[in-house]
């Protein structure tokens, strides 16, 4: 059953409205191509790219999620002309952290040198509208001048590489951005419908000597087909959804950002939004692959720095991922 949070922090121009004033992305060099995975999957570039349009990823070798996570965050305080210590809190979203615990947000916060609260959020590959959302209620709480939003993924260190209907599809990377207050954040929408049997990775098992069940690795697992399903249905009506709440229509959006999970997923959703132009969704998932929680924040990044956004812009980001989770939101530029 569909659980939705419509009557929650429905953005507009007041308490709990932002602006974005810097981004920022990191990805670690090391390239695989669809090539180097034929070498020991049983796949094809040719397979990749005609079902998903990924045509590489970034894969770490020496770099953790919150390496990544620093390189973007330092990033981002820079192309908005910030330093850490002026940051009152740090959110990240991540499902491939190193550490359980600390958070991935306590380790940026002492990289960084900054000194504020820290806390990570879990949402799969929704996490960063889920951020957006979460830093909307912490600005309407006040006293906040400056917040940094990170989405950081090492997906290579939970993937099965044994398994070729998963390891082609994920990248490593990290994005970021600052906020401040401001009335740019428009509107929203969620969904969740809680699921493990679609999209799921599982906790270490562990080591008690007492425990009785199967032992399992945090590994993931993915039924590509259902997810695909979900996806098609929901990210055009999450979109709408958002609009709707905000008094706009799809022929207002100058630009959709949306997780780049997979390029048939986006088109799909284009053709039911005749009111976008197709290349109005910004896409780089052929250089990236599906970067979870980082995927959108590193478009942003990339369209920001290429200054193809325009002050005024409406841009709707939209994802979809583990949980079941499904979230839009609108952000003027
Ligand atoms: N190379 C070659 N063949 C493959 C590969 C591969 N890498 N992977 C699967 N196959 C085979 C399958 O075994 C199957 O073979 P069979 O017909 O002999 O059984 C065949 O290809 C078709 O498999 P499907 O899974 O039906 O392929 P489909 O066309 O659905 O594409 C895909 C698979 C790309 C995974 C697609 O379903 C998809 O994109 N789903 C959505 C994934 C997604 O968006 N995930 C994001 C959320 S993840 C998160 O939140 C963490």
């Amino acid at each position: 059953m569909e659980t939705s949070n419509q009557t929650a922090l429905n953005g507009g121009e007041g308490p709990g409205s932002f602006k974005i004033t810097g981004t920022g992305s990191y990805v670690p060099p090391n390239v695989v191509t669809n090539d180097d995975l034929a070498v020991f999957l049983d796949t094809s570039d040719e397979w990749i790219r005609s079902r998903s349009g990924i045509e590489q990823r970034h894969i770490c070798t020496t770099e953790t999620a919150s390496d990544l996570a620093v390189r973007a965050a330092r990033n981002a305080l820079e192309n908005a002309g910030a330093s850490a210590q002026e940051i009152d809190l740090i959110l990240c979203a991540t499902m491939s952290g190193e550490y359980i615990c600390p958070s991935m947000a306590a380790m940026v916060q002492k990289r960084l040198g900054a000194q504020c609260a820290a806390m990570d959020l879990g949402a799969a590959c929704t996490g960063w509208i889920y951020l957006m959302e979460t830093a909307a209620a912490f600005f309407a709480r006040g006293g906040i001048r400056k917040m940094l939003l990170i989405g950081t993924e090492s997906m290579s260190r939970i993937l099965n590489w044994h398994d070729r209907s998963t390891a082609v599809l994920f990248g490593d990377g990290a994005g970021a951005a600052v906020l401040e207050p401001g009335e740019n954040y428009l509107g929203s929408s969620f969904v969740t419908e809680g699921n493990d049997e679609v999209i799921v990775v599982p906790a270490h098992s562990g080591t008690s000597p007492w425990f009785a069940g199967e032992p399992r690795l945090p590994l993931m697992h993915m039924n590509g087909p259902e997810t695909y399903k979900f996806a098609v249905t929901n990210l055009p009506r999450r979109i709408h959804e958002a609009l709707e709440k905000a008094g706009l229509q799809e022929t207002d959006l100058d630009w959709v950002i949306p997780h780049q999970a997979n390029q048939r997923i986006i088109d799909s959703a284009a053709r039911r939004m005749k009111g976008v132009p197709a290349d109005h969704f910004c896409m780089n998932l052929q250089k990236y692959g599906n970067t979870s929680s980082a995927s959108i924040p590193l478009a942003l990044d990339e369209w920001n720095r290429a200054g193809k956004l325009k002050k005024g812009d409406l841009i709707a980001m939209v994802a979809f991922g583990g949980g079941l989770t499904s979230a839009a939101c609108l952000v003027r530029w």
